[in-house]
């Protein structure tokens, strides 16, 4: 996932991805250009829709890091 590019690169992003991963936090909320948005294989799920929506500044092309594969 995107959240696994930011540790596995050391990526210091404060907070970012504090549940590491299990869908409980929007830590690791992304506003993807809609190109790209829209050229990933998988939709969000029903659960990644809920927490997106606790997100700050949700915007149509919104997507949790620990959810984009
Ligand atoms: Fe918490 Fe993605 S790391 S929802």
């Amino acid at each position: 996932s995107l959240l696994d590019v930011v540790v596995n690169n050391e990526i210091d992003l404060d907070g970012f991805g504090a549940c590491e991963g299990t869908l409980t936090c929007s830590t690791c909320h992304l506003i993807l250009p809609k190109d790209v948005y829209d050229a990933l294989p998988d939709k969000p799920t029903d659960e990644e829709m809920d927490m997106l929506d606790l997100a700050y500044e949700l915007s149509e092309t919104s997507r949790l890091g620990c959810q984009v594969i």
